[in-house]
């Protein structure tokens, strides 16, 4: 597929799909899947009102050497909210407005009228209709709007200026360059509590822009001054390529207000497993990256546990790409560096808890004053691959050891020393043991 796509309705064309396009597919649509199942089915009541904005739609349908046929974001976006609501089974009702820009008039056109149709989705392609299935639990009510406008357009006219805090909003931003986006509407949709984005970009673009003397539109719509100003020139490939990813994930953090920065990278292998004809890449070449922005862990636990359970390497070789895993900025920077992408199984319990460990010694978060374990987790959620389940291994593990203590608030307010193995709390206190009370002015920060 080339950068730019293109879709006509009259002569039904429609672009060729490739692999990495495909790869970035089922990414889309199993974090979708993931976060509609756990946001709605959380708790007594979860949330009931999602807006869901993908951002660049294109024409929904592609050419696929294997299959015949290959469906676009939209589809996979209305098709994997169905299966979240499904797989939540809850019994009140669930609302969610789609949003779909393309600037492409034609692109619009043949997305309502061939493929959203041929995918039995004719009802929602009407502007205007809503769709209400009743289920064997609560109803789920979709609409579905179009735009045939810039993105930024819509975004700062439409959505931004009606903005429903008690909906939650999920943009997808898949645009064909870096020009499309401004850093100010992402920081404007960050600013909002209840909001997710998953961008998309291709590392090359950015290098073009960065080198050349287009530099200063990179500035101006990613406020980049101050950023990517190394001589990449320098660096061996693999290297620019972890300095550019880096840079991208700084400016999002510091420019973009993301509280959670969390990327996928989507490399070619050398060359490909499963094609007859083994197909030579020019090396590990990352050629996108997949970078979610949120304003809470548990978004970041949702995209880890989304994988895991997928066993995303299984991708990994059926894409002719490898290593969509679970980094971030500062994982890469302080600890993977020279690990490669394809060493890492995210199954594997014993890598999890060891990266978890490693990074918990390192950053002495838990000391003889305490931390709650809720924190212990927020803080360090986006830096390592491990999930839920890894933590709890670990702590138990130390606990083994001797080297802490979990202190567990009793039914009387009062803290006491749990022998829990799992299932830790929030308000668990996780802290250093302290094998003798040396210092009788000793307080923790937690009173006790
Ligand atoms: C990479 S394609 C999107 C593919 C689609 N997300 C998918 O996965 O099937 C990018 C689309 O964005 C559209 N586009 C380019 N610039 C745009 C802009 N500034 N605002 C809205 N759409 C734009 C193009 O017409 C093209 O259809």
């Amino acid at each position: 597929m080339s950068n730019k796509p293109s879709w006509s309705k009259n002569d039904q064309g429609k672009p060729r799909i490739d692999a990495h396009t495909k790869a970035k597919h089922k990414v889309i649509e199993t974090y979708i899947e993931n976060f509609i199942c756990t946001l709605y089915g959380k708790g007594r009541k979860g949330i009931t009102d999602f807006t869901i904005v993908d951002g660049f739609c294109g024409g929904g349908d592609y050419l696929d050497s294997e299959s015949g046929s290959w469906r676009g974001s939209p589809t996979r976006i209305i098709e994997a909210v169905r299966s979240g609501y499904e797989r939540a089974s809850r019994n009140y009702n669930l609302d969610i407005e789609y949003i779909f820009i393309d600037e492409q008039k034609n692109h619009i056109d043949y997305l309502k009228s061939i493929s959203l149709p041929s995918h039995g989705l004719e009802k929602l392609a009407c502007t205007g209709s809503e769709v209400t299935q009743i289920g064997d639990f609560g109803s789920l009510t979709e609409s579905l709007t179009f735009y045939e406008q810039e993105f930024e357009k819509i975004a700062q006219d439409i959505i931004l200026p009606s903005w429903n805090d008690k909906r939650f909003y999920f943009f997808l931003l898949d645009p064909c360059g870096w020009t499309d986006v401004t850093m100010n509407t992402i920081r404007q949709i960050n600013s909002h509590k209840k909001s997710e984005i998953l961008f998309t970009y291709m590392i090359d673009s950015i290098r073009r822009f960065g080198l050349t003397k287009q530099r200063d539109i990179l500035d101006r719509t990613f406020e980049a001054q101050g950023y990517f100003s190394e001589k990449f020139k320098d660096y061996e490939v693999e290297h620019e390529q972890q300095y550019f990813r880096n840079e991208i994930i700084r400016l999002f953090r510091d420019k973009g207000k993301a509280k959670f920065v969390f990327t996928f990278a989507l490399i070619s292998d050398s060359i490909s497993k499963l094609a007859q004809k083994p197909i030579k890449r020019d090396s590990n070449r990352v050629l996108y990256y997949l970078i979610h922005l949120s304003n809470h862990e548990r978004a970041v636990e949702v995209m880890k546990e989304s994988f895991s359970r997928e066993k995303n390497l299984i991708y990994q070789y059926y894409f002719e790409v490898y290593g969509y895993a679970f980094r971030s900025s500062e994982f890469y920077q302080r600890d993977q560096l020279d690990l490669r992408l394809d060493n890492i199984n995210v199954d594997d319990n014993d890598f999890c808890v060891g990266i978890l460990a490693k990074q918990i010694v390192n950053s002495k978060l838990i000391d003889d004053k305490g931390i709650l374990y809720g924190d212990l987790r927020r803080l360090t959620v986006e830096k390592n691959p491990s999930l839920k389940n890894h933590y709890e291994l670990l702590i138990c593990q130390l606990r083994d050891e001797g080297e802490i203590e979990i202190l567990r608030k009793n039914k009387f307010g009062k803290y006491q020393i749990t022998t829990a193995r799992q299932k830790y709390k929030k308000d668990d206190i996780v802290q250093r043991r302290r094998k003798y009370q040396t210092n009788l002015f000793f307080k923790s920060k937690f009173g006790i």
